[in-house]
């Protein structure tokens, strides 16, 4: 796990808990000059980290802003591969842009591309996704998981089913998925994931993962025309989420599910899918592209799409659609 220089200060502070860490010492754990270490120290409080320093005995962290860089998210971390590359941006276009193109370049499985605020965020059905600064996660992970592009619609359940798994580790609430991967409470959409696909005719180059979670944000804080449909963890419980230890719990789930979904296959993750499901059993209306449809979902298949049982009795397979609960 390579850091900067800046991050890699960042983290030995962070690791001595208060005590401090000597500037020589750091220097020649980094193998830079004490000039270098001052600089990067200098940036760390110019960006909003309070750093102490005592006469001969060195740095140490009085108080860390609310950020989700490398430093602050690798500190939770407990996986294998995920999360060990970030890149961490203020402010970016949308993660999802960038992710694309440095899966392009060659970027291993597991980078993490995540940003403070996007300023034109995109959610499934090309629309747009609000990402107010430094109030959710907003983060786009590239995977390489070995897949035929046939099973990237099971890919999105399982990408649901463990951000599910890490919020609930980390929040105390009850969530559902709507098909294939709102995450809801109370019905409110808390978690989008807008899952995209690099591939060859045959095999899955790569997997963006883009997730945008509701963490932290006020009703205020959501435009006017989502502010009906949208809730956030913060809303719900009263409580600030720590967002660090949330993407590293995000990160840890995942992994550990797309190892398992390669592994053993879908039925496991299906079972969970359908536990969380808030879809499964209920008369729905699905509009797609060219059609609208109504039916009961009856369930998920082995391929991933939604089963609906129309009125004629026949089952259709949905493989992408906007569901809405039918009156
Ligand atoms: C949805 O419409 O439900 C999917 C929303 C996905 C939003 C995330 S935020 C991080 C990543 N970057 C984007 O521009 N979109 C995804």
């Amino acid at each position: 796990m390579s850091l900067k220089g800046k991050d890699e200060i960042l983290k030995q502070l962070m690791a001595s808990s208060g005590t401090p860490v000597s500037g020589q010492e750091m220097a020649n754990r980094l193998g830079v000059s004490r000039t270098a270490v001052w600089k990067y120290i200098k940036e760390l409080e110019s960006e909003g980290y309070e750093i102490g320093s005592i006469r001969k005995k060195g740095y140490y962290l009085l108080e860390t802003p609310d950020v989700v860089n490398a430093a602050a998210i690798q500190r939770h971390l407990k996986t294998a591969e995920y999360g060990h590359h970030i890149q961490y941006f203020e402010s970016c276009p949308s993660t999802q842009f960038i992710a694309h193109e440095e899966a392009q370049n060659g970027a291993d499985g597991g980078t993490l591309i995540i940003a403070e605020e996007q300023t034109a965020g995109k959610g499934r059905l090309s629309r747009p996704w609000a990402s107010s600064a430094r109030k959710g996660i907003w983060m786009s992970l590239i995977i390489r998981p070995s897949l035929m592009p046939q099973q990237a619609p099971q890919m999105t359940l399982v990408a649901a089913v463990a951000i599910v798994r890490a919020i609930e580790e980390v929040v105390d609430v009850q969530l559902t998925i709507k098909w294939p991967n709102d995450i809801l409470i109370n019905g409110k959409k808390m978690t989008g994931i807008l899952t995209e696909l690099q591939a060859d005719m045959d095999r899955v180059k790569a997997i963006i993962l883009g997730m945008g979670i509701n963490a932290n944000q006020e009703e205020d804080d959501f435009p006017d025309e989502v502010k009906e449909i949208a809730t956030s963890l913060k809303m719900v419980t009263g409580e600030e989420v720590d967002r660090s230890r949330l993407v590293a719990a995000i990160l840890y789930y995942l992994e550990l599910y797309t190892k398992m979904y390669e592994k053993n296959g879908f039925q496991p993750i299906k079972l969970l899918w359908e536990s969380y499901s808030n879809t499964v059993g209920k008369r729905v209306r699905a509009v797609m592209l060219n059609e609208t449809i109504e039916g009961t979902a009856i369930g998920i298949s082995r391929d991933g799409l939604l089963e609906l049982k129309l009125d004629d009795g026949s089952i259709r397979g949905i493989y992408s659609a906007d569901i809405q609960l039918a009156k």
